[in-house]
């Protein structure tokens, strides 16, 4: 995948610079609520530069974050080098619609609606049967993404600035047409960059998966290796399984558990997937 913002690291690293610790304060908070063992070794599935594999690092944590595009990747690989973190995180180039791993996680992670790049049912089912496989039993995979708009607004636009040693960059983020038939988010960012004296603008479409509640969970059951947990909003307040979800909402974290293990509830209770010991099923049934 060739793409101005991703194949300019240095300005996307700056771009989506916002810090990320009260995240992982919530996931750390997701870890003692569902996962009953300590979390020890986390995923990162399209890990961008690493901003966030950094951070978790930095708490303590084993990371291993993948992206498709290998400047990214070289990029993240560099900082965690610079930050002295080599010993506990590493980054590979690797595709979200293939990957398979040989190695366990407690967690995994997959932030900014990354997983939008994958638009038909396949890849995501794909997606979600390597991520599930690569679970410890118990484990959580947390996917933050917006869902297609109930009602749509006149205009959908996030604009935001960060500067970094002298290096500002500012970035207006569009959802321009859902297309429901596709089921596909036509979306468009624009970057502009004034880096000492010099002026640059990254101007390009992404594609997206339009992300209806419905197909999420379907798609999950049909992987037959997560099912549904919980679901969080941007401000980390628990949001109704049985609610209507739409990008009214916003950015939403939704927790799939692995299907084998046994589950913790947010009341602290423990599940056992429906569907007995080959753990295919999962709680209620319903998701
Ligand atoms: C919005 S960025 C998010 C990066 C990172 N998760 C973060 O929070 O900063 C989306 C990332 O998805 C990556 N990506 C897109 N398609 C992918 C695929 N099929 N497999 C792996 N990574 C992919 C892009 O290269 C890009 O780095």
């Amino acid at each position: 995948m060739t793409s101005k913002i991703y194949d300019r690291p240095f300005y996307y690293d700056i771009a989506f610079t916002w810090s990320v610790l009260k995240q992982i304060d919530f996931f750390e908070r997701i870890f003692e609520l569902f996962v009953p063992f300590k979390v020890e070794r986390i995923g990162e599935p399209a890990c961008g530069t690493g901003r966030l594999l950094l951070a978790l690092a930095r708490r303590g944590y084993r990371v291993m974050g993948y992206d498709v595009n290998p400047r990214v990747v070289e990029y993240a690989k560099r900082r965690i080098t610079e930050a002295g973190l080599a010993d506990r995180a590493e980054v590979k180039v690797a595709d979200m619609r293939s990957v398979v791993f040989n190695e366990k996680f407690g967690a995994a992670f997959n932030l900014i609606n990354s997983l939008g790049y994958l638009h038909s049912d396949e890849e995501i089912v794909t997606h979600f049967r390597c991520t599930g496989d690569a679970l410890q039993t118990g484990g959580v995979y947390v996917v933050q993404l917006s869902c297609a708009w109930g009602k749509p607004p006149e205009e959908d636009l996030s604009s935001w600035t960060f500067e970094r040693n002298g290096v500002r960059v500012k970035t207006t983020w569009t959802v321009e047409h859902e297309d429901r038939e596709r089921k596909l988010s036509h979306q468009r960012c624009r970057m502009e960059i004034e880096d000492n004296g010099r002026e640059l603008v990254l101007d390009e479409p992404h594609v997206l998966r339009l992300w209806l509640y419905e197909d999420l969970r379907r798609l999950a059951r049909e992987s037959g290796r997560l099912f549904l947990t919980a679901i969080y909003d941007e401000k980390f307040a628990e949001v109704p399984l049985d609610a209507e979800l739409t990008g009214e909402l916003g950015n939403l974290y939704f927790v799939f558990g692995g299907p084998l293990g046994l589950s913790k509830t947010s009341n602290g209770a423990i599940l056992l997937p429906a569907g007995g010991p080959d753990g295919r099923g999962t709680p209620g049934g319903s998701n």
